[in-house]
């Protein structure tokens, strides 16, 4: 145990492709994603303390729990319990990552926890058994832990690092109020149930992403991006397809949904186009807030 404060950052991420199976019996659906990790980031401070107690300040802080329901508690818990160690900690979640967004902010600020607290009380867990906690806490925690360009498998916590051979350029926009993920994975049950989508044994391939994402220029990663959970979150929120069809026509190469929405994310050539992008479109006021991001950054990890 440190008598210093010690921080970790984690990055937002959002989904190039995330095709999603049928419903598994463990009420999970099985995926096939890949995964880039941009620069957003949520950090976590932890200071020596006793008890666990947990504060939240900057984006969206008012809607996250500071209690157990709070990921970065749970995260304590489970590297207390894995190291031994008493949960002992006052952590503070400084956020940049808008919540319920779509964009893995909660799993980064479990991913950054699990970094800081591991140096706090000096718990010296591998990585492998971090992503071990990780994928306990949620399907996206391991990403958040690995950072960079993965393909997901399983429920998305089974990762293979993926080649980026460029930095990439991306415009999200957030649109409206948080979308709950259980909530869309439900409604594409129910357009699956009702024939109005495709039922999910065919998933889309990762391939053409993957090779867009080591070699392609752009346009090539925007005509491979695809994502089954745009349909269903579109049927929850109509206004979303608007999002997209503005972010469309302000000039983008390739726009979908991050993750389960409400963002969007549009694919832009370079950094100037970005900030050419989110002009425009901070302009025509559709969207709640903009960031211009690029990726991939690394994982959770130390900082200061
Ligand atoms: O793993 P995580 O806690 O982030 O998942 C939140 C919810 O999203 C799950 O309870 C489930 O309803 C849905 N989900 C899913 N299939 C996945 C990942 C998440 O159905 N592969």
């Amino acid at each position: 145990m440190t008598a210093e404060a010690v921080t970790a950052r984690a990055p937002a991420k959002f989904n190039a492709l995330l095709a999603v199976g049928p419903l598994r019996p463990d009420g999970f659906h099985e995926l096939r994603t890949v995964y880039l990790a941009v620069s957003l980031f949520d950090s976590v401070t932890a200071r020596p303390g006793e008890g666990l107690a947990v504060a939240v300040t900057g984006e969206d802080a008012e809607v996250v729990p500071t209690d157990r329901r709070n990921l970065v508690w749970r995260a304590a818990e489970l590297l207390a319990e894995h190291a031994g160690v008493r949960a002992d900690a006052h952590l503070e979640i400084a956020k940049s990552i808008p919540a319920a967004a779509g964009l893995a902010g909660g799993s980064a600020d479990a991913a950054a926890a699990l970094v800081a607290l591991d140096a706090l009380w000096g718990t010296r867990a591998s990585r492998a058994d971090l992503s071990a906690l990780a994928a306990r806490l949620g399907s996206d925690v391991p990403f958040s832990l690995l950072g960079g360009v993965a393909l997901g498998t399983g429920r998305g916590e089974q990762l293979a690092p993926v080649l980026a051979g460029r930095s990439w350029h991306v415009v999200l926009g957030i649109a409206g109020e948080g979308l709950s993920t259980p909530a869309v994975y439900a409604e594409l049950d129910r357009l699956r149930a009702a024939g109005r989508v495709p039922d999910g044994t065919d998933l889309l391939p990762a391939e053409p992403v993957i090779a867009a994402l080591r070699s392609g220029p752009p346009a090539a990663l925007a005509a491979a991006l695809g994502n089954d959970l745009q349909a269903p979150a579109i049927a929850l929120r109509p206004e979303l397809g608007r999002a997209v069809r503005a972010a469309t026509a302000a000039g983008a190469l390739g726009v979908l949904l991050s993750g389960s929405g409400p963002t969007v994310a549009a694919l832009v050539q370079d950094e100037a186009a970005a900030v050419r992008l989110a002009a425009t479109l901070a302009a025509e006021g559709v969207f709640r807030t903009l960031r211009v991001v690029s990726g991939p950054v690394p994982g959770a990890r130390l900082v200061g």
